[in-house]
């Protein structure tokens, strides 16, 4: 059976964590096979709010879930996160299985971006301060920990000790930072791996065998396209890559074993931190959507900024994750517009263009080029069916799917579970 892998279509946010919840109810293995603690996904259980950051989504309906290779991951923050679901019923450790080459994010990662993004100021990325950046630089300069470095204790005492020196010359002599104390990382990472011990793994043997027996196998992608470090908004991006092209490298399979993308995208778009968003509304219009839309960052709890859907946006995102459906979230927002602007194009440089400029000089001269469609101005969070949704609600969710030539597979009208409305 081809495996099934949710991507977000915008900067994040879109809703994926409501996605992969409701397709894991037939999902045998879920797997996140990129970014750390960065990422939120919520998931509604009646009144009950579950906040993701590291394990999937998929763990709420007891199925295996798995940290691939091509995440960091924080060991605290998993530890937090598995407590909190445990105080709330849901079983992890058994559940859970963590890739031995997945990297750690460890306390001088976090110290060092809080350093570097104070040190910009107003030039800052406004990352989410997790770490994930510095993670990341790490791996690729070949110097990152290791899950599977937890094993050997001599040889991770070692590592450490020239690693803690090296970052803490960094924190002291250019940032002029507090130091990290080697020992107390240790004694920590020790602690936190005679927990996870037997959860750790090579999870690519894992997902194969699972492919290989015909089993659902669902991939979690985190945060959105337009924050991926080469498709995105480079800089004001993320440090992995959030594309349906990087389950093949994060999870350790060949790039055929999937076989449907879906991409979320809200019915509007947000995005948190800084950098260019071409749609964003101002204040006045943001706030009247904030609260509804729930649009404060599930990491950070930062306000998200806002603005209108942007076709320009999603068709290039279709194009690199090779969209096959679009699930469409948060189109209950909107029931409170007469009028509701889409962007269809870009106005640049005295042409218009239907393609995402990926140089942001040339981004900042655009300005979108809108097309507005009525309003439904009801209460549509009762809607079960498409039969249900208001005739003009119904004329917008059919000219996204047009105008971004996908089709639609899923809309969401409601956090809860049953609040979805299947194509
Ligand atoms: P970092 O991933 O913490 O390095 O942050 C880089 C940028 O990506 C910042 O603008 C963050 O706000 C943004 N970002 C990272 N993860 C997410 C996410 O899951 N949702 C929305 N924005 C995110």
């Amino acid at each position: 059976m081809p495996a099934t892998v949710v991507v977000g279509s915008q900067w994040g946010d879109e809703g994926k964590g409501r996605v992969v919840d409701l397709l894991s109810a037939e999902a045998e293995v879920v797997v996140r096979y990129q970014g750390g603690n960065n990422a939120g996904h919520t998931v509604w259980v009646g009144d009950r709010r579950f906040a993701f950051h590291l394990i999937p989504t998929g763990i709420l309906r007891g199925k295996l879930s798995l940290l691939g290779a091509g995440m960091v991951i924080d060991l605290e923050v998993l530890l937090q996160e598995e407590n909190e679901l445990a105080a709330a019923g849901v079983e992890v450790i058994g559940k859970l299985r963590i890739s031995e080459n997945a990297h750690l994010i460890l306390p001088y990662h976090k110290l060092l971006e809080a350093a570097e993004e104070d040190r910009l100021g107003s030039k800052a990325i406004g990352t989410t301060r997790r770490g994930i950046g510095p993670a990341y630089e790490d791996k690729a300069a070949r110097r990152g920990l290791r899950i599977g470095d937890l094993r050997d204790e001599d040889a991770l005492a070692d590592k450490l000790t020239g690693l803690v020196a090296y970052k803490n010359l960094i924190l002291s002599k250019v940032y002029g930072a507090p130091q990290v104390d080697a020992e107390k990382v240790f004694n920590d990472l020790r602690v936190l791996y005679g927990h996870y011990a037997e959860a750790i793994c090579d999870t690519s043997l894992i997902v194969a065998e699972a492919l290989a027996s015909g089993k659902n196998v669902l991939f979690e992608g985190a945060h959105g396209t337009m924050l991926d470090l080469d498709w995105g908004t480079y800089p004001y991006v993320t440090s992995s890559s959030p594309t349906s092209g990087a389950v093949a490298s994060g999870a350790g399979i060949g790039p055929k074993y999937v076989g449907r993308v879906i991409g979320a995208a809200k019915a509007y778009t947000t995005r948190v931190g800084a950098g260019p968003f071409p749609t964003e509304v101002g204040e006045e219009i943001a706030s009247q959507m904030r609260e509804p839309g729930g649009e404060f960052g599930t990491t950070t709890g930062r306000a998200r900024r806002i603005g209108w859907f942007d076709v320009v946006v999603v068709r290039k995102t279709s194009r690199i994750n090779g969209l096959d459906a679009l699930a469409i979230t948060h189109l209950d927002v909107l029931g409170q517009f007469a009028e509701i602007p889409v962007c269809v194009a870009y106005e640049c440089d005295g042409e218009q263009t239907a393609h995402f400029p990926n140089d942001l000089g040339r981004l900042a001269r655009c300005q979108p080029v809108y097309e507005t469609l009525p309003g439904w101005q009801s209460d549509i969070s009762g809607a079960r069916s498409f039969g249900d949704l208001p005739a003009n609600a119904q004329r917008y969710v059919r000219r996204i799917a047009e105008l971004v030539e996908v089709p639609i597979s899923h809309v969401l009208v409601g956090r809860q579970r049953d609040q979805s409305i299947l194509l």
